[in-house]
């Protein structure tokens, strides 16, 4: 199956297709609680000013897509409590890659491979020293082949119940 992309997109109609992409393809792994993303969309105060790539299939349908933003310092960091909880202490300027989804249908045929390309590219180019992320397990299993390394379990997060998110961090700017 041919796909388009990763392509950056900043156009707003886009941006709230990206929002109910996420939304729905959570909804659909069954691992979110009732009440989350209830209106159907997913979106936070960091989304403005992030960077966001789609991914399209062969009918040019929205079936994939991720984020980054940049920050100054850790502490800076979208669920910055989330990194200090886990120990992390890092200098320098640091990306935060999230939101990575891809449709079911779309699935294991290298989108979120090449979405993070995308993601690590930008940060890199950025200028940052290192990128931090919280990660469902399949997507731990596609960042450890990636060089990121594991800095334990995040804490329970009541919208995704059914998820065991790790905190992983990759060294970027060697
Ligand atoms: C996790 C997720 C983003 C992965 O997306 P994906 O596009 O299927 O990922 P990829 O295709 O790059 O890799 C998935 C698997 O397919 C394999 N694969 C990739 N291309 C393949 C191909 N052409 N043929 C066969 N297998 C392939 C990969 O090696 C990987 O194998 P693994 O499960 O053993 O690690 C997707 O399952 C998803 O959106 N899940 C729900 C939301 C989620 O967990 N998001 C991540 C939040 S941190």
């Amino acid at each position: 199956m041919p796909f388009q992309g990763p392509d950056r997109v900043a156009d707003p109609p886009t941006l709230e297709a990206i929002y109910h992409l996420r939304a729905a393809v959570w909804r659909e792994t069954g691992d979110i609680a009732q009440a989350a993303f209830a209106d159907g969309r997913w979106s936070d105060e960091h989304d403005p000013a992030s960077l966001h790539w789609v991914m399209r299939d062969g009918a040019g349908e929205l079936v994939a897509a991720a984020r980054l933003s940049v920050h100054e310092r850790l502490a800076d960091v979208p669920e910055a409590d989330e990194y200090a909880a886990a120990g992390l202490e890092l200098a320098g300027r640091i990306a935060s890659p999230a939101r990575v989804v891809v449709a079911a249908a779309a699935r294991r045929h290298g989108l979120a491979w090449q979405l993070l390309d995308a993601q690590d590219a930008a940060a890199s180019k950025a200028g940052c020293a290192f990128a931090v992320r919280q990660s469902s397990p399949a997507m731990s299993r596609l960042l450890r082949r990636r060089g990121w390394q594991d800095a334990g379990l995040a804490r329970p997060d009541e919208r995704f119940p059914g998820v065991r998110f790790e905190v992983m961090v990759l060294e970027l700017g060697r």
